[in-house]
Parts: structure tokens; sequence; C-alpha cells
């Protein structure tokens, strides 16, 4: 099945769902899972410098037997070592993942270069520049960070990747406009809280009756995470997701043809979500 993509400022495309390898694999080997999501259809893998495993990221890739040309690959630079670049350090992830460009660079954290910030985004172009990645973005950055950088980037940012589900959705509101205005396309993790780190909270019994009409609209079973991930599509969101399982990755790539949410279910999901405000990755992300 096709994977869909988002249009990036810069021209380039995007596809709409990602294969991460922090949280759950952060610091862990993860070739095996690597292998598994691409032979189940994922296209998109989002690794980083501080995950630890962008080297078994590459392996994973390697196993798969997948050419890099089909594959988009994005990792995120960490904390500077004295001496380094955003370029010199991307070299070494390069080398790492045994590849020779990603398609898509983000800083991590802006907390991790205080001060710094406007320096380390012209290292992020030089580094497009010299042909080490297709885009380059943020993570993590609020629309401080964002103006602090617009103020002298000859080339904006194309994605910020941060925590977005319903329960951070309102909170995101100033993030959502500047995104709007520079086409910054909008990334989440952490995008299922919602149904398992926060079960529990007032969507339950949203997304249960959105669940129940798209199952019977569809005549198939949809599933809790499917109808955040869709509610999250339709939004134009990137969604940044993983599993450690087959069946659950075939799920993920599936909700591309789960039907859409009604406009009065998105507005619900975003009401009731708005009830609670509730971050499961602090310190991320500031403002609490
Ligand atoms: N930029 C950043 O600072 C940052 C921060 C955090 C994460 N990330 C990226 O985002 C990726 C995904 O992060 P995430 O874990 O937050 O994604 P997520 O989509 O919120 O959650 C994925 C996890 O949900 C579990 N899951 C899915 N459906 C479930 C259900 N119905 N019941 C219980 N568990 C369920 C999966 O476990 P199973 O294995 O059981 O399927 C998987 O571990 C990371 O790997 C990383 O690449 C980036």
């Amino acid at each position: 099945m096709p994977i869909s993509t988002l249009a990036l400022n810069d021209g380039h495309q995007v596809p709409w769902i990602a294969f991460g390898t922090g949280t759950a694999l952060f610091g862990k080997d993860a070739e095996e899972a690597i292998r598994l999501a691409i032979d189940n259809g994922f296209t998109h893998l989002d690794g980083a410098q501080v995950y630890r495993n962008e080297d078994t990221l590459g392996d994973g890739i390697l196993a798969s037997g997948k050419p890099r040309s089909e594959l988009f690959v994005t990792t995120k630079l960490g904390a500077l070592q004295p001496g380094a670049t955003p370029k010199s350090a991307l070299q070494e992830s390069l080398k790492k993942m045994k590849v020779d460009y990603v398609d898509l660079y983000l800083i991590h954290q802006a907390s991790q270069h205080v001060g710094k910030l406007k320096e380390v985004w012209k290292g992020m172009e030089e580094a497009q520049k010299a042909g080490l990645t297709k885009s380059i973005g943020v993570s993590n950055f609020t629309a401080d960070h964002l103006k602090d950088i617009l103020e002298i980037a000859t080339i904006p940012p194309a994605v910020n990747q941060l925590e977005a589900h319903p329960y951070v959705w309102k909170a995101l509101q100033p993030n959502l406009a500047i995104h709007k205005q520079y086409n910054i396309v909008t990334s989440s993790y952490g995008g299922l809280s919602p149904i398992f780190r926060g079960k529990g909270g007032p969507l339950d019994p949203v997304i249960e009756q959105i669940r129940a009409r798209l199952e019977t609209t569809r005549g198939a079973s949809v599933s809790d995470g499917q109808v955040l991930n869709k509610w999250l599509k339709q939004k134009g969101v990137l969604v940044v997701t993983t599993s450690s399982k087959a069946e659950r990755i075939r799920e993920y790539l599936d909700t591309e043809i789960v039907p859409e949410l009604t406009a009065d279910e998105i507005a619900l999901i975003e009401t009731i979500g708005g009830e609670l405000h509730k971050r499961y990755f602090p310190g991320n992300w500031p403002p609490e």
C-alpha cells in the first residue's frame, strides 16, 4: 500500500508516518525492529544521535534489503561536542547509519544549545548546502525558539517534531500558529499517549464512540490508536510512532484507509481533549 506524503516548505515530500527508534528502543539495538518495520511497509525511519542506536538503525536498513532511494531517513542533532558542528556531527551519524545522506536532520532540543541557537541553525543550513541532508528542521522548539532562528534563517525549518496529542493540543496553539505562518510541518511523538499512558482521561468515551462509528462505516475493525492517528493525519501532522509488533505496525499503516473522521468528531476530540492538559514527556518541550 503506498504511503501518502506531506509537502515540505522546501519542495520535498515526507511520508506522513514514521517508525521511531527512541522511547521503547532508546539505547537499544534497533536492527530487528527496523527490519520488521520496513518488511511490513514503513519507509520513513526516525532516529537521533542521542538514541545511541544509529548504527543498528543502519544495520536494519541493510538487513531489509530495501534500496536507500525508497526510504526516508531522519536523524537529530544532539549536544555538540567541543569543536564539532552540526555538519561534522551529521557526518558521524551518516557513517554510523552507513548511508550517504539523510532526508531530514532536526535539532533535537533547543535546551542543548542555549545562547547558540542561531549559530547552530546556520550550521544546519551548512549541512543541507553540503548535500548531507535534503531537509532541515527542529524538534521540541517553542514558538520563541522558532522566532529566534527565523531572525537569521535563510532556510526556514521544514518540520518541528514535538509531543502532540489531544491533551496538549490547546497548549500547542502558539506553535501551530507560527508553523502555519512559515509552512512548517508539525510532527508528533507520543501521539498515542491518551490511550495507554493517559488511559482513564476524559477522551476515553469519545475515542470509543468514534472508533465504533468508524468500524460500522468501514465494515472492518478499527482500533483506538487508529482514531488518534487518523485525527493527527487529518490535522496535517506527520506522525512518529513505534511498535515491537508486526501486527501493530501493519495497523498503523492501515490507518490510511480507515474512513475519515467528520468535522464534528474532530471538534469533539479537540474540545474534550482540551479539558485536560497532560504531558507525558516532561522536560522535552517547555512550557509545562
Ligand atoms: N523528538 C523527541 O524529543 C522525541 C521524543 C519522544 C519520541 N520521539 C520519537 O517518536 C517515536 C515514537 O514515540 P512514542 O513511543 O511516543 O510513540 P506513540 O505512538 O505514542 O507510542 C508508541 C508505543 O505505543 C504502544 N502502543 C500502541 N498502541 C497501544 C495500545 N493500544 N495499547 C498499549 N500500547 C500501545 C506501542 O507498543 P507496542 O510495542 O506494544 O506496539 C509503542 O511502544 C520514538 O521512537 C522516537 O523516534 C521523539
